[in-house]
């Protein structure tokens, strides 16, 4: 987690507060739990008086450190787990397009923040209901040169310009091997989002995301074949249907080979296509019967510096694309909601909107360890008569 006060490009300091406008615990459904708040406020304090000091990346790893002991061990585990208020099981939700395993609400991790799969069960025990890993590339690369991330917290947003910074599908795969044989990391509901390695030309991509889905499928859930991330030269080109088309019908067949079952695949889009462009990806993915549609990632319309922008800004467009989404998909496909999603408000705006579940990365980063067991547990108090929730499936 890596909230502060920078601004993209420039590593100064330019509020010196914490962006927590947006930051949910206030509202309805969270008021009655001393605890979260009390960790809320203490994340709070410690993100304005030490991480907002250190360069955004850094601070990330920092966290990322936290929760990966936290995760390790059973005790600790269990401890944030309860701590965080995780939703009851008898509240889990059923959603069999994703997954057999059930679900603590409908928000999971958006893709990024956990590259390497390094991180599971702790992210699961604050609460998150799946968890995507990645993206994840066939070959292993260092990613963009530093600095590459930027908060910038007047907005509730980071920009980020990583490059798909990971260790590559085989060491990702081994992770994840491991994960699987433990209780708790069966357990988990685990997406694996996959992307294409820099070192691939284009005309070759194909090859690329069937070798990295062979080699993680056998422990994903669902796979994303990422084609929106806007730091690997030429990738979002492949969003067009005849590049599209031979990338994830492959990988339907090079996935189900390797679990031998039927692995959920969905596609993950930029917020910046045209209203078209999107019809035609959905047509595409009821022509090749994928289990849906992930929607959005960062956007490059913005004024900060190269790279993407996630968080509020990206909301309303978010919420149209999931819209569009859901009137040009089958009922049965699946369309997950992800951009600016910071408040149960929010979350319901985009099931409203006809998204089956959610995914957050910068609402978490802003809102602290508290926030996604605060979420669910929100999402799941009040049924929305849409969505999710709505027993569709
Ligand atoms: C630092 C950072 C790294 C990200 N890396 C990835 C990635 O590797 N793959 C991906 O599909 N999306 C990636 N994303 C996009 C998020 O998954 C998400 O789609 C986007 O941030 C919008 O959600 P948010 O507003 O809740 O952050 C990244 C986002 C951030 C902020």
């Amino acid at each position: 987690m890596t909230p502060g006060t920078e601004q993209a490009g420039s590593g100064r300091d330019v509020s010196g507060r914490p962006a927590v406008s947006t930051v949910p615990g206030r509202g309805r459904g969270h008021a009655r739990r001393r605890g979260p708040d009390a960790v809320t406020k203490a994340y709070r304090r410690l993100f304005t008086a030490v991480l907002t000091k250190v360069d955004a990346e850094t601070a990330h790893h920092l966290a990322a450190r936290a929760i990966r002991v936290a995760g390790d061990l059973p005790p600790l585990r269990a401890a944030i787990a309860a701590l965080s208020g995780n939703v009851s099981p008898e509240r889990s939700m059923r959603v069999p397009a994703l997954s057999d395993r059930p679900l603590r609400g409908p928000l999971g991790l958006a893709a990024g923040f956990d590259k390497n799969a390094v991180m599971v069960r702790g992210l699961a025990a604050l609460g998150f209901a799946f968890i995507e890993v990645g993206t994840v590339t066939a070959v292993g690369q260092p990613g963009n040169p530093r600095p590459r991330l930027w908060r910038v917290p007047e907005r509730g947003g980071l920009v980020n310009r990583m490059g798909f910074n990971n260790d590559g599908a085989t060491a990702v795969a081994g992770r994840l091997r491991r994960l699987r044989r433990t209780a708790a990391g069966r357990r988990v509901v685990l997406g694996v989002n996959i992307g294409k390695s820099k070192v691939t030309p284009a005309a070759a991509a194909e090859t690329d995301y069937v070798h990295s889905a062979r080699t993680l499928a056998p422990y994903a859930d669902y796979l994303v074949v990422n084609v929106s991330s806007p730091n690997t030269p030429g990738l979002r080109d492949l969003q067009q249907i005849e590049a599209l088309r031979p990338i994830l019908r492959q990988v339907q067949r090079a996935a189900d080979a390797a679990a031998a079952r039927a692995v959920p695949v969905l596609v993950k889009i930029a917020p910046d296509l045209a209203d078209r462009d999107i019809e035609d990806i959905a047509a595409l993915s009821r022509e090749l019967d994928l289990a849906g549609v992930i929607a959005v990632n960062t956007t490059i319309r913005h004024d900060h510096g190269a790279g993407g922008l996630s968080g509020p800004p990206v909301r309303d467009r978010g919420l149209a694309v999931v819209s569009l989404l859901r009137r040009h998909l089958r009922p049965d496909q699946l369309v997950i909601g992800v951009g600016g999603i910071s408040s149960p408000k929010h979350a319901r705006a985009y099931l409203d909107a006809g998204a089956d579940l959610l995914q957050a990365y910068s609402g978490f980063v802003y809102g602290g360890p508290t926030w996604p067991a605060r979420m669910n547990r929100a999402l799941t108090a009040r049924r929305s008569p849409r969505g999710a929730l709505r027993g569709r499936r």
